[in-house]
């Protein structure tokens, strides 16, 4: 994206009217936000994680009682990478909107902690944390040790660590294929989409839901959407533009825009 076309796609007056608008601003993030940190996407053609790995072995919870070495071994090697990543442009300047006026939601589907190491407080995470893993059997959280090693393990399979309380087999915390989503998080996320001004929906494919209906409430409600994505990616809903690029070059624009009405 040259800085000219930037330029011209933000001169919409439909859109400069909502930014100038805006009061209650919501974030809505998915793997896109943290590509640029080098974590991968789950549906980008080659690199998407989707694409090389199978979701069935891995992200349900029958995978993970067929073979938790596998499923564990995965998620750390995944948990190694974002500890070892730092957050981007995108992260820090929506951790930026934070200290305005602005109310400000910011709710992911990322299972990185990369919003909150930004600077971005109390992120509702949708699809949960990869920092957070908790007991298969009896739900207790898991505390992971301090100094996680950062060498990522390259996959290879790891025995789930034992429960303190009841001694079974502690999992990801992150919500798999067929499970529910953390309840009180979703109904924030649908109660501040049904009342926010502006919607912010940056990198995601938003074909997975429930989360996927974030956008579509703010819209169906009135709100303003942008969509920051290098693929174009509208609704066709209400009042809503897409914004062709990458999140870390969009993200500091849109922000500075905010700013400086
Ligand atoms: P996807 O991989 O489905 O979509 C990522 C989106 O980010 C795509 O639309 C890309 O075009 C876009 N993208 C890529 N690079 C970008 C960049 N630099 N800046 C902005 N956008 C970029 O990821 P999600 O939409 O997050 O669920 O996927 C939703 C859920 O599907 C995930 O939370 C995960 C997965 O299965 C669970 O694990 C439960």
């Amino acid at each position: 994206m040259t800085s000219q076309s930037a330029d011209v796609q933000l001169r919409d007056p439909g859109l400069q009217a909502a930014l100038c608008a805006a009061q209650r601003v919501v974030v809505f993030s998915g793997a896109g936000v943290s590509a640029e940190s080098g974590i991968a996407t789950f549906r980008d053609s080659l690199i998407g994680l989707w694409q090389n790995f199978d979701p069935a072995r891995l992200a349900t919870v029958a995978a993970f009682e067929q073979d938790p070495e596998l499923v564990w071994g995965w998620y750390e090697w995944r948990r190694m990478q974002v500890l070892a990543a730092q957050p981007n442009a995108a992260h820090l300047a929506i951790a930026a909107l934070a200290n305005t006026n602005l109310e400000l939601t910011v709710i992911t589907q990322n299972v990185d902690d990369l919003h909150e190491r930004a600077g971005s407080a109390q992120v509702l995470h949708l699809h949960g944390s990869l920092h957070q893993p908790r007991c298969h059997a009896c739900g207790e959280a898991h505390r992971l040790p301090p100094e996680a090693p950062r060498e990522p393990t390259g996959g290879r399979r790891l025995s789930p660590p034992i429960c303190a309380h009841c001694a079974g087999m502690v999992r990801p915390g992150v919500v798999w294929f067929g499970e529910a989503l953390p309840e009180h998080s979703l109904q924030q996320a649908f109660e501040t989409a049904a009342d926010c001004d502006l919607l912010l929906s940056v990198g995601t494919s938003g074909v997975v839901y429930p989360a996927a209906q974030v956008p579509e409430i703010a819209l169906r409600s009135g709100a303003a959407v942008i969509h920051i994505n290098p693929q174009r990616q509208l609704l066709g809903i209400g009042r809503e533009w897409a914004l062709a690029g990458p999140a870390a070059e969009w993200m500091p624009r849109l922000v500075k825009t905010l700013l400086s009405r």
